[in-house]
């Protein structure tokens, strides 16, 4: 069987008055123009070398269109920019051949936007066939991720969403019964807050989000290179909010665990404090240092509310606060996966049960995965999986695959609601079974 081509162009639409374009520093101003009519508020008070600084121009591209001549625009100007993507070189935390979790690079794409005035005109549409292609060509991941603005846009591309984001809010002074022995180790551990923004802290943050991924299904990591300005403070773009702060979990003076946080002032009519404490992000590398963090952040004065965002359906702050009817719980999709190389994405990530079946994967966007697929699992956990010309098990799309990526979705449940054909009997639950990881994945913050 002759390997796929590794092919890197896009479709050239005809007739079309765009042409795309790749960015350098030298674009900032325009780059920053178009994020703004795009987003209406990126970052005030930013500079515009400021707001592009976190873009990585190896992996990010533009479209652009010849000025023109219309009312109010400069008439000597440079191309204008209309459609902008940008990605980020991340690692995704997937199921492993032992039970715990692999960490494999992900491309993480973000900065995605098209002018209001070029909307529906196939410009989003060329930048992600353009994306796609380059990632499989330049070989860095065998997966893409992104988190999607509205959940109509990226099926069509090949994304499935593969965790879900739980917003739990619980009441300040909520007791968390957890397990003695938990209970016991967690009090061994001291806490201590300082500002996020400063280079010491966002290195020891960067830091612990890798060592705690390393234990946490899900859990997206920012590459090193910008995660030191992640979490920059910009006085005029938070306005009358607090600068970001980040509460440090050790034991014996080593870190194991933080949790970013915001509060904001709140009084009521009678003069009593009911602030607010929003938790974006929360990581630690055991059990009894997420109880001492957790504990610590319910215990602050002034606040009544603290919301966490970013965990998942089967947390353990759901069940040492009560249970699911014990907070208010808001569920969301959280990380869109797309296997931009279906044998190798197959191959690096591990699975709970063995299996032997074949695959047909539709692929509208990435043709090389448009085939019948063998996917072969031992007892070892470990799969490979490898082109075939025989009768196939099952057939579905690559968007299927990409939720069921992390274990959360299973194949199963996407059968149940139409989503795979199943050609041989059982052969949904043997791959489902195979694909199905033990805890829910973690929803990621978003990036
Ligand atoms: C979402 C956005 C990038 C789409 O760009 P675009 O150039 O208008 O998209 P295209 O013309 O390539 O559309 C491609 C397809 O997606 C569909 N589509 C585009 N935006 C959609 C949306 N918000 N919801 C549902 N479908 C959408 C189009 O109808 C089209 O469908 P078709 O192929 O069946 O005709 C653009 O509207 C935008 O910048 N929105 C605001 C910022 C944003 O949401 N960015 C995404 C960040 S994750």
């Amino acid at each position: 069987m002759d390997e796929p081509t590794r092919s890197t162009e896009a479709p050239a639409p005809t007739e079309w008055p765009y042409r795309s374009t790749s960015l350098t520093p030298v674009d900032a101003e325009r780059m920053a123009t178009l994020e703004h009519a795009v987003w209406f508020e990126v970052l005030p008070g930013a500079s515009a070398a400021e707001t592009v600084r976190e873009f990585d121009y190896d992996r990010g591209r533009a479209v652009e269109i010849d000025a023109g001549d219309r009312v109010g625009m400069p008439t000597a100007s440079s191309p204008q920019l209309v459609g902008i993507y940008g990605a980020f070189d991340m690692h995704l935390s997937a199921p492993a051949a032992d039970g715990g979790v692999t960490r494999l690079p992900m491309n993480g794409l973000t900065w995605v936007g098209v002018h209001p005035d070029h909307r529906r005109r196939g410009i989003l549409s060329t930048m992600m066939t353009e994306h796609l292609h380059g990632i499989y060509a330049s070989g860095e991941s065998a997966i893409a991720g992104l988190w999607a603005a509205e959940v109509g846009i990226y099926g069509r591309f090949g994304y499935g969403p593969a965790s879900l984001e739980v917003m739990l809010q619980l009441s300040s002074g909520t007791d968390l019964s957890a397990p003695e022995h938990i209970a016991t180790a967690a009090e061994g551990i001291e806490t201590h807050m300082v500002p996020a923004h400063t280079d010491e802290a966002t290195a020891a943050i960067h830091a612990l989000q890798v060592e705690a991924a390393g234990y946490t299904l899900g859990t997206a990591t920012r590459p090193e290179r910008i995660a030191r300005w992640w979490f920059e403070d910009f006085p005029k773009a938070r306005g009358s909010k607090e600068q970001r702060q980040v509460v440090f979990a050790t034991r014996g003076g080593k870190p194991v665990g933080y949790a970013l946080l915001r509060r904001t002032s709140e009084w009521d009519e009678h003069n009593n404090p009911g602030g607010e404490m929003r938790v974006g992000e929360m990581a630690a590398v055991d059990a009894p240092s997420l109880l001492a963090l957790t504990r610590r952040l319910l215990s602050f004065d002034l606040i009544s509310t603290v919301k966490f965002y970013a965990r998942s359906t089967d947390d353990p702050l759901v069940w040492w606060s009560g249970g699911p009817r014990s907070s208010a719980m808001k569920v969301t999709d959280a990380l869109w996966v797309r296997l931009i190389d279906v044998p190798r994405a197959l191959g690096e990530r591990g699975y709970a049960a063995s299996c032997d079946v074949v695959v047909e994967v539709k692929d509208d966007v990435c043709a090389w995965n448009a085939r019948r697929w063998r996917l072969i699992v031992d007892g070892s956990g470990l799969g490979r999986c490898e082109p075939t010309d025989g009768p196939a098990d099952l057939e579905l799309g690559v968007q299927v695959l990409g939720s069921a990526y992390l274990g959360g979705r299973s194949i199963a449940s996407q059968a149940a609601a139409g989503w795979v054909m199943e050609h041989r009997a059982g052969s949904v639950l043997e791959l489902s079974r195979a694909m199905r990881a033990d805890t829910e994945p973690l929803g990621t913050s978003g990036f």
